[in-house]
C-alpha cells in the first residue's frame, strides 16, 4: 500500500509512539519527542483486474475522526463506508459485494456506483433533442436504466486533489459522442470530499460539445445497523417532500405529481420503513416496495437538507442534503439472495436502502418537469452530501 498523504505523525513532548499505522521506531533521530498519531488522508492501493485487463486501484479517504471510505476506479463505486454508532464504534454501513468479480462482471445492483450518463430510466430509451430522435441502450425490459452500459461499469481517473482541507478525490470520465447512444463528448468530474464532521460531500461537474441530457447521482445502499443480515424496514426516514412520481408498470412516471398526504409514501414526518411498505397499493406493488422518484416541497436550487435516515438500535443518523429537485427512494427490492455479502451470507431482499438524488426520471420525454438538457457552453454542477451523526 502506498501512502499518499496520510499518517504523518505529530512530534510532541514525551516518549510514546501512539498509533501510527506503520510504526517505525524514530527515537535516534528524535529521542525527546511523542508521536501522536494524527489521522486522515488518502492511501493508495491495488484493488484487481478487470477481465479486460484494466488495472483498477482502490483509495481510502480517512477523516480526522477516523472514518473511512474507500473508492475504487472502476465505476467510482464506494465499496466502504464507516460511520460510528453510539459507543463511537465505526462500522461499514454500505453495501459492497464479498467478491470483487461481482464489480466487475456487471454489479447487477449496481453498488456504491457513480450513475450516469442518465440515472433512472427513459421510456423505451427514446427522446428527441432540438427534432432529432435519439435511440440509447435499452436494458431495463423495454427501457433503459442508469445509461445502459453507464459510468458505473467505466474506468475513471483518480487524482488526489493535494492542499484540500480534508481528504478529496476527484474522478474523471470522458463519455463519447456517440456513446450508449448519447450525442454529445461529455467530460465528467465527480469529486469525494470527507470533512471532518464524517459527511461525505460528492460533487458532480459536466460539460458537453453538444446538446445531450445528463442525469448524474450515487447508487450507495445504506444499512445503518452495520450488519448486513438484517434488513433496512426497521430505518426510520424522512423524506421531505410532499410529493411523488406515480409510475407504470415499467417503472416510467406517468406525468402526474402526486401528494403524498394519505398514502404510504408520506415520509414528511419519520417513520420506519416497514410500516407500509406491504400495504395494499398500486403503486407499491408496481415498484415491489419503494423504488419512487419524491420530489421535494423546496423547489429550490440551493443545497438543503433533504432526507434523514435513523437507525434506533446502533444511534446511527444520517442526513442527506442536495441541491437536486429529487430523490429515488430505492428499497433494495430486487436484492435476489445471490450475491455474498462482506459480512456473511448472502445479501436479502431490502438489506439495503438508495436515496439517489438526481432529476425526474424520463424528464427527456416529459416537458413538464424541470429540463435535463445540458448544452455546449453550458456547466453542470451538482452537490450531493450525506451526513453521519449519531442521536
Ligand atoms: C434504481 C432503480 C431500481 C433498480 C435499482 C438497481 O434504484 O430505480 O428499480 O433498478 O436502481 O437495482
Amino acid at each position: 500500500m502506498k501512502t499518499l498523504n496520510m499518517g504523518f505523525c505529530l512530534l510532541l513532548t514525551g516518549a510514546l509512539l501512539v498509533g501510527c499505522k506503520e510504526e517505525k521506531k524514530e527515537e535516534t533521530a528524535m529521542p525527546e519527542q511523542t508521536e501522536v498519531a494524527k489521522k486522515g488522508g488518502i492511501t493508495k492501493a491495488e484493488y484487481g483486474t478487470t477481465p479486460e485487463g484494466v488495472k483498477i486501484e482502490q483509495y481510502t479517504l480517512e477523516n480526522a475522526k477516523g472514518m473511512k471510505v474507500d473508492v475504487i476506479t472502476y465505476g467510482g463505486i464506494i465499496t466502504s463506508l464507516t460511520a460510528p454508532n453510539k459507543d463511537g464504534k465505526y462500522e461499514d454501513v454500505v453495501l459492497g459485494y464479498k467478491n470483487k468479480e461481482d464489480y466487475f462482471n456487471g454489479n447487477p445492483y449496481f453498488f456504491g456506483a457513480v450513475i450516469g450518463r442518465y440515472g433512472n430510466r427513459i421510456a423505451k430509451g427514446k427522446f428527441n433533442l432540438d427534432g432529432k430522435p435519439y435511440q440509447v441502450t435499452v436494458n431495463d425490459g423495454p427501457n433503459s436504466l442508469h445509461g445502459g452500459k453507464g459510468f458505473d461499469k467505466r474506468v475513471w481517473t483518480a487524482e488526489e486533489v493535494a492542499g484540500a482541507a480534508t481528504p478529496t478525490l476527484k474522478l474523471s470520465y470522458t463519455a463519447k459522442d456517440g456513446e450508449e447512444g448519447y450525442p454529445g463528448t461529455l467530460k465528467t468530474v465527480v469529486t469525494y470530499v470527507l470533512t471532518d464532521d464524517n459527511a461525505l460531500e460528492i460533487t458532480y461537474e459536466a460539460e458537453t460539445d453538444k446538446k445531450t441530457v445528463v442525469n448524474l447521482t450515487q447508487h450507495s445502499y445504506f444499512n445503518l445497523s452495520g450488519d448486513f443480515s438484517k434488513l433496512i424496514t426497521d430505518h426510520e426516514l424522512e423524506i421531505k417532500a410532499d410529493k411523488f412520481l406515480p409510475v407504470d408498470a415499467t417503472l416510467i412516471p406517468t406525468g402526474e405529481l402526486k401528494a403524498v398526504d394519505g398514502t404510504p409514501f408520506d415520509f414528511t414526518t419519520a417513520k420506519e420503513i416497514g410500516k407500509d411498505i406491504n400495504a395494499t397499493d398500486d403503486q407499491l406493488k408496481k415498484g415491489g416496495g419503494f423504488d419512487h422518484c419524491w420530489v421535494f416541497t423546496d423547489s429550490s436550487n440551493k443545497l438543503k437538507e433533504v432526507a434523514s435516515v435513523y437507525h434506533k438500535a446502533s444511534g446511527r443518523y444520517m442526513e442527506v442534503y442536495t441541491d437536486q429537485p429529487a430523490v429515488q427512494f430505492y428499497s433494495g427490492n430486487f436484492i435476489d439472495g445471490t450475491k455474498a455479502s462482506k459480512t456473511g451470507g448472502n445479501y436479502e431482499k431490502r438489506s439495503g436502502l438508495c436515496l439517489e438524488t438526481q432529476h425526474y426520471p424520463d424528464a427527456p420525454n416529459q416537458p413538464k418537469f424541470p429540463s435535463t438538457t445540458l448544452s455546449p457552453g453550458e456547466k453542470y454542477t451538482t452537490k450531493t452530501t450525506y451526513k453521519f451523526s449519531v442521536k
